[in-house]
Formats: structure tokens, C-alpha cells, sequence
């Protein structure tokens, strides 16, 4: 895994055992919030913005995940919201989509691709 701890792209969020089975916890990268879940029913990892565009809300790392038509989402847990966790499409027609980012995990922990944030 030398690669992973070489290459500045890959930002070292947290440790693989912070982050919920099921779920999601949120990271700082600068001013930016990102929110990385572990989506373990198919053993994927997954991260995108943490603010939730329909109220402006940092929450999405406390979302629901589930499935939308084979595409993994997350539901925001204060109005339901759902948005692919692969494209950051909103699912529910009245919202912006939200930003996603490229994830691995190696050593125990999960690296964020920040190259966009940068
Ligand atoms: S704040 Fe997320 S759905 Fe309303």
C-alpha cells in the first residue's frame, strides 16, 4: 500500500473502525465537511458532502442508506431526501444534487480522493 501513503491525492480520513457498519460518520478537509459511509451489506465505501442541499444541514453522515432501483443512496434524516451515493443524483426531484468523491480503504483506514477540493 505504498501507493496509498505516497500519493497526496488521497486525504487520510479516519480509521476503517470509526466509521459504523451500516453507516456513516463525517470528516473535516479544510472548510470542507465530507461524509464517509460504510455500506456493509455490500461491503462498499462511499463519500460525498455532508451538508444536505434541501435545508443546508450538516448530516448526511447520519443518514439512512439503502437501495434505489440497484443504486446505493442515503436518505437524509430530517426530510427523507435520498441521493445516490455512486453520482450524488437526488432521487427526489426537488433538490440539488451533491458532490461525491472517489474512496479506498488500505491499513485500516479510508482515503478520500481530495484532488477536487484542492
Ligand atoms: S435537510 Fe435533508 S432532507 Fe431536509
Amino acid at each position: 500500500m505504498t501507493e496509498v501513503l505516497t500519493d497526496k491525492r488521497w486525504y487520510k480520513a479516519c480509521r476503517m473502525e470509526d466509521v459504523p457498519a451500516g453507516g456513516g460518520v463525517a470528516i473535516k478537509y479544510g472548510a470542507e465537511q465530507i461524509a464517509i459511509f460504510h455500506f456493509d451489506r455490500k461491503g462498499e465505501w462511499y463519500a460525498t458532502q455532508n451538508q444536505c442541499p434541501h435545508k443546508l444541514q450538516m448530516i448526511l453522515s447520519r443518514g439512512m442508506l439503502g437501495d434505489h432501483d440497484g443504486e446505493p443512496k442515503v436518505a437524509c434524516p430530517f426530510h427523507k431526501q435520498t441521493f445516490s451515493l455512486k453520482t450524488g443524483e437526488s432521487f427526489s426531484g426537488d433538490c440539488d444534487n451533491i458532490k461525491t468523491y472517489p474512496v479506498k480503504t488500505g491499513e485500516g483506514y479510508v482515503f478520500v480522493d481530495v484532488s477536487a477540493l484542492v
